[in-house]
This record gives C-alpha cells, structure tokens and sequence, in this order.
C-alpha cells in the first residue's frame, strides 16, 4: 500500500492500535504504535520554513517542558523534528489535518496548512514527557488525525466577572493545548460592559463598573458595595486577536442586544424605552430594561458593530439575543408605533425585526451574526447561525431550516454548573454536569436526515461567571471538563469508554500540576448515586471514587468515619431516616473530603413513581425517582436533586404498595425569581385505592405556598389510600413586572413525603 494510500485508509478505517497506551487528549483519528522510540536531545533541530511561528512555539514548547533549547533551521538535517506544510492534496484535504510520525532517526509532522501543524506539534506536545532531562523518548509512532467539528469553542463571561488580559491570554493557551479553535468572548451584560468603544467613550467610563454585586447565590438576595469593573481597550483587543490567531484559534466577540443591556443604558438611558436613569446592573439574572429598538438605537449599536468588526476578523459576529423581557416594549409609544408600521403582530416580531435589521448592516460588512437560540422566536434572520442553549430542539429546529448551528445545551456543555457533589463544590450557578455527562454529549442529534446534520456547525461551552471571581476559579470550572468536550468536538469521543478517557484524562493532571493550573479533582471526591431497591423497600445509596472505590468506609451513627468504620463494598440499603458519612481512605490515610447525607424517611420513599410530563432535559439527573429518594433539595446549591418543569406541571403518581394510613403529604418547592423559577400557582393532593379513581384531599393556593417559603405540608387528616397524586401547577407565563415576564416559568421540585 502507498503511503497515500496507507493515511487515507487509516483515516477512514478510524484505527486505533494499542493507543490506550498512549495519554493522547483528544484521541487522533488514528494511532500506530509502533516499535521503539526517537530521542530528542540538545543536538536535535528543528526544521521548518523560515520565520514559522509554529517552529518557535515548538521549540518554547520543549524548552518549557523538558529544559532543552533546540535550534531551528530551514536546512533539512537527519537528526530534527521536520514540520512540512505540503500543497493541498485532493484525496484528503482539510486545513486542520495533520500527519505525525515518529521514528528511531527523525520525526516528521506533516500538513496541508500552519493550522494542521500546530495540531501536531500540540500531539507532540503530549508525547513528550515532563521531566527535564537531557535525553527525551518520544514513542515510535504513526498519527492520522483530522476534526470532525468545525467549531469547537469555549466561551468565557467576561462581564459578570473581569479577568485581565493576562488571563486571557492563557484561556487562549488552553483552548489551543486541546486544540479547541473558536473563543466565544461575551464582552457586555447588564452588569458590564467590557470594551472600548471610542465613538462612545462613556460606554467603559460608566458602564465597566457598577457600585456593588451580589454576594453568596442569588438565592440570598445578598449585597455588597464595593466599586468593581474594567474593560479592555481597543489596544488589548487587537494583541488578544493577534495573540489567538497565531494559535490558531478565532475570536467570536459578543454584544448583547436586545436584552442584557443595562450597563449600556446606564451609560447612553436615551437608548432605552423609558429614558432611564440607570445603574450598572448588581442583581444578577435578567433584567427588564433593553434597547428600544427606535433608529437612534440602531445608529448607535451599528456604529458600535463597525468598530467591532474592525477589531475581530472572524466570520461570526454574536449578536445575544437570549433572555429579552418584553414588558418595556408593551409600554413603549415607540415600540407599539414600530410594530404598526412593520406590521408586526407581537413583541417576539419585533425582536425578530430588531435582529434581522441589525443581520443586515452586519452582512453589509461582509460578515454573519450568530445569536442564542431565542432569535429563532418571531422569525429568524435569513443568514444567521444559531447557538442552541436552551435545549438542542432550538438547534434542531434551525438546522432543519437549514441554518447553521452550534450545539451549547445546558445540559452537557454549561461549566458554571456543578461537576461534583453539590456540598462539596464551590457555589455554582445550579444543575449538575460532571465529567462523565459532558463526554456523553453528541453535538448532531438523532433527529437531524444526514442533508441536515452537516449545518451542525459543532459545539462549544459556555462559562458564565456570576459566581466564578478569580482566574483560578476559571481554571477550576473548566479542568478537566474541557478535555471531554475537546475530544467530543474533535469527534473520537466513545461514551462507552469513558473508563479508558478518564485514565487517559488522568495522566493530563501532572500536567496541570507541572504548569499550575487549577483544576477540579472531583472525581476523586466520593460520588453518590441514590437507587431503588430492589425489594422495593427503601432505597439503596451508592457511593464511588475514580481514585479507589475499595478504600471508602462509613457510618451510619452520625460519627465522622475513621480507618475502623465499616469498609464500602456493596450499595448500602437505607430503610429509615438516618445520616450517613463516609470518606475515602488510603494507606492509613483519608483521602478525601468527608461527605455526609442525610435520609429523610416518609412511606413513599424508594416507591414507584409516574410522571405525565417530563422533566427540562438540563435539570432532570435522577429522573423521576429524584421525588422520592428521601434526599431533600439543597436550597441553595440546586444542583442534582431538584427536577425542573419548564411551563409544565408537575403531576406525580406514587403507588406506595399498599394501602397505607395518610396524615399530611409534603412537597418541597423552589423559588429564584432572578433565574425564573416560581412557585406553582397551586398545589393540589388527590388519593386513591384503584389508581383509576382520585379524590381530591388538599390544596394550597400561592400565597399560602409562599407563606411556607415552599415547603409545603398539606394535610389529608387521616385517609387511606394506596395511590398519593400530587399535582403542582406551573404559574404559566410569567406576569408584567416580574423577572422574565412574557416567559414560560421554571417550576422546581422535590421530594414528595407521605406520613
Ligand atoms: C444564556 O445562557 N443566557 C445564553
Ligand atoms: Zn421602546
């Protein structure tokens, strides 16, 4: 077979010969492992073309690495690492492939562009060991690899939180280790605005900095006073995208509109329907008030864009779009007039309208908008993409109108969600996306014909930062998730193998440790998962470590667990209410942090349970069992254990076996405003002996469910009964002069106690 012949044949086949030996994030396409190794030592060289930036990347590379400074030249000599960027080939040809081969006497990357050749110096990178020495062994072996996504971004918030140029700059490093090529950059929200634009100075004069934020969840509704802002100047910009694109990597700048816009009101109110004053948002969440889209807002967001666009070269322009309450636009004079001469029938219309005016002056520049998802509502734009958040149904929706797409549900791709344990993890925004639960994600849903699923463009994280102050916060939300994510964009990712990445995934953290880097050791914590029993009398409570699962010992009295507790071996059946704590041990030694749980118990734990309608995908971990696996909601990390309805109720059954004496039942219900969650309008409990026919038993209006700050008893007095329905109705959409208003209302729930 010639060599072509042999690269393409791998390529396609997707071989992967004894590569779990080698640490390789994200896995190549293909991998030869083959026989010996070549040794790089201060007399090797580096040969390229003169002035790459990719040979002096390489060469600091190694230098930082391993201590040795080679030299580079443009003569080719046996003893070197050659980097070859060969003339377009027609049988394989995409910018980002690349060949690597390492052999006894030299090794060789091979591409069709500087792109390509920087994917394999960044393979190389991982080849190579991290000890300084004088003699380095780099594996014989034959790489093919080339992405399957052409977007594969990680977005960073800026606004809610500033992180210096410095800092950047490194994301930048990291995005460009695990070949990551697009950086979402989310430069202005109600809280911030975050970069200079000259023809409005007072932009960054007022609307960087805001005179407080909120402090602990929002859930606290706590403040403090303390001035805080920044932005980057045009200046820093320009070495940021220069800095980015010589790794490779394009920026994506985001200016919110219509929504999300405070910080700019608070600089320039005339932009807004009411005139303002306002102040630089400190209340996180969304806020009412938005540009109006009258022709001075457009005269100012467009000269806004066209220094924009004269900062960043990329293709893509976002244009925000998500969370834009429509109460203001009701009140506006100029907002209904607006809607009457466009012949627009409601508020969703006109933000289609505002979107598509500004989609035109941006394509008259010769660029395209990419916005959140909600710019799907009331029409979309004729060539925007879309960056389906909310769910993958926006995305999907798109592509089948034949729209590109970039996949960022919650679900799998939000990193300001929990990755471990709630309790054991720093305040998080809510939801729970492990490690695990991001490498399961497939960026092309099933429900896309083959014809549709190419305008799936890839997918990308996104890391807001109302509760991540500090770069190394940043570093810890986004290590190691990232690694999964790079492999599931890169397109080799194998959810059944998750093992295997994670040992791999593993190695990368004397990596971290090496260039000190922050980064989640979570999957060393012990990781709990709450079962039905298999008798059906209560439940059984499972507990792992990545670490060792073998070493973990616990009580069940309440006392911290020590080297002499009961050794973890099997699920451990929990059939009353009890606190459990357990701990990691190993060599004498504990391991990790102590977790500790506390069972509620009531006749329904552990019970079969039916929902009518499902839970949102992003908030639904443990699926209906979560209601009655006798753990009570934290309230304010709201991680894994509540459910969440969007516009939906909640309608449980429970067949508690048989019938049983019922005095009171309990529901647990949520309220954050700010994050458009509410209390059900109503909560209603209905019994019954057949599960065919139900008597209602008890009901509770709002206002008393607010009196009990959602944790409602609602007592039956007495009744018998084998089946327990409990209905809480969804407050629908949300009224005028409440955050969200116009918007379905989140509803979330848990536990149901029947005592
Ligand atoms: C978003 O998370 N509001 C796009
Ligand atoms: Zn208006």
């Amino acid at each position: 077979m010639s060599r072509k012949l042999l690269f393409l044949f791998l390529l396609l086949f997707n071989l992967s010969f004894a590569q779990e030996q080698l640490p390789l994030i994200p896995q190549p396409k293909s991998t030869l492992v083959g026989k010996g190794s070549y040794t790089i030592t201060a007399k090797t060289t580096i040969h390229a073309a003169k002035n790459s930036f990719e040979a002096n990347y390489l060469k600091e590379l190694i230098k930082t690495q391993t201590g040795l400074d080679l030299m580079i030249t443009s003569k080719n000599s046996s003893n070197s690492i050659q980097l070859i960027v060969k003339s377009p080939d027609t049988t394989v040809f995409n910018k980002e492939y690349y060949e690597l081969i390492s052999s006894p006497n030299k090794i060789v990357i091979t591409a069709f562009s500087n792109q390509g050749i920087f994917y394999g110096i960044q393979t190389l990178s991982q080849l190579i060991s991290l000890q300084k020495s004088s003699e380095i062994q780099v594996p014989c072996v034959t790489i093919v690899d080339q992405p399957h996504y052409a977007w594969r971004g990680m977005h960073l918030d800026c606004a809610r939180h500033f992180f210096p140029k410095e800092f950047i700059k490194k994301y930048i490093d990291y995005l460009a280790m695990y070949k990551m090529n697009t950086f979402h950059w989310h430069l202005t929200d109600d809280q911030g605005w975050r970069i200079e634009i000259k023809k409005y100075p007072k932009l960054t004069e007022i609307g960087a900095y805001r005179n407080g934020s909120m402090v602990g969840h929002y859930s606290d509704q706590k403040f403090d006073n303390n001035r805080y802002g920044g932005f980057y100047t045009q200046d820093d910009i320009k070495e940021i995208v220069a800095y980015a694109n010589q790794r490779h990597i394009t920026v994506v700048p985001e200016i919110e509109m219509p929504g999300h816009a405070v910080a700019a009101l608070a600089a320039y109110p005339q932009y807004s329907c009411t005139g303002g004053p306002f102040e630089v948002g400190k209340i996180w969440g969304v806020l009412d008030d938005v540009f109006c889209p009258k022709d001075e807002t457009f005269t100012f967001l467009e000269n806004i864009l066209s220094e924009v666009i004269d900062l960043f070269p990329s293709k893509y322009i976002h244009i925000g779009g998500d969370e834009c309450p429509k109460v203001r636009w009701k009140a506006c004079t100029k907002c209904q007039q607006r809607m009457k001469t466009e012949n627009l029938k409601d508020e969703h219309e006109l933000q289609s309208y505002f979107i598509q005016r500004i989609e035109k002056f941006v394509n008259a520049k010769g660029r395209k908008i990419i916005g959140w998802d909600e710019i799907l509502e009331g029409g979309l734009a004729p060539n925007a993409a879309v960056m389906s958040w909310r769910g993958t149904e926006g995305g999907i929706a798109a592509a089948k109108e034949k729209h590109y797409v970039v996949m960022s549900p919650g679900s799998h791709c939000y990193f300001d969600h929990y990755q471990g344990e709630p309790k054991n993890e720093p305040i998080a925004f809510g939801g729970y996306t492990p490690v695990e639960k991001v490498y399961s994600f497939n960026p092309t849903p099933k429900e896309l014909f083959a014809d549709e699923a190419q305008y799936i463009l890839g997918a990308q994280a996104n890391l807001w930062t109302e509760y991540i102050e500090t770069p190394s916060h940043v570093e810890y939300m986004i290590f190691p998730r990232m690694l999964a994510l790079s492999e599931v964009v890169w397109g080799t990712s194998n959810p059944d193998k998750f093992p295997d990445f994670q040992n791999r995934m593993i190695q990368h953290f004397a990596i971290f440790d090496k260039k000190g880097i922050n980064y989640s050791k979570s999957i060393y914590q012990i990781t709990t998962k709450v079962k039905p029993s298999i008798s059906g009398n209560g439940i059984l409570f499972e507990l792992k470590s990545a670490n060792n699962s073998s070493g973990i010992r616990y009580t069940t009295d309440g006392s911290s667990p020590s080297l002499s507790s009961n050794l973890y071996s099997n699920p451990i059946e929990i059939t009353k209410g009890q606190t459990l704590k357990a701990a990691l041990f190993e060599n004498d030694t504990q391991k990790s942090a102590t977790i500790e749980q506390r069972f509620y118990w009531s006749n329904a734990v552990g019970k079969k349970i039916t929902l009518v309608h499902s839970p949102h995908e992003k908030y639904n971990t443990g699926g209906a069992f979560t209601l009655v696996d006798g753990i009570i909601g934290n309230r304010s990390k709201f991680g894994r254990d509540w459910l969440g309805f969007s516009g939906k109720d909640l309608n449980a059954t429970i067949d508690l076996g048989k019938s049983e004496t019922i005095n009171k039942v309990i529901l647990c219900v949520l309220e954050s405003q700010g994050s458009w969650i509410y209390f059900p309008k109503k909560i209603e409990v209905l019994l019954s002996n057949d599960g065919q026919n139900f008597e209602s038993v008890a009901q509770l209006n709002s206002s008393q469910i607010k009196e009990v700050k959602g944790e409602v008893v609602l007592e039956v007095a007495s009744k018998k009964a084998q089946y327990v329905k409990v209905i809480a109705t969804n407050l629908g959409k949300i009224q005028e002069g409440n955050p969200g208003a116009g918007s379905e209302a989140w509803l979330f729930v848990d536990e149901i106690g029947v005592e």
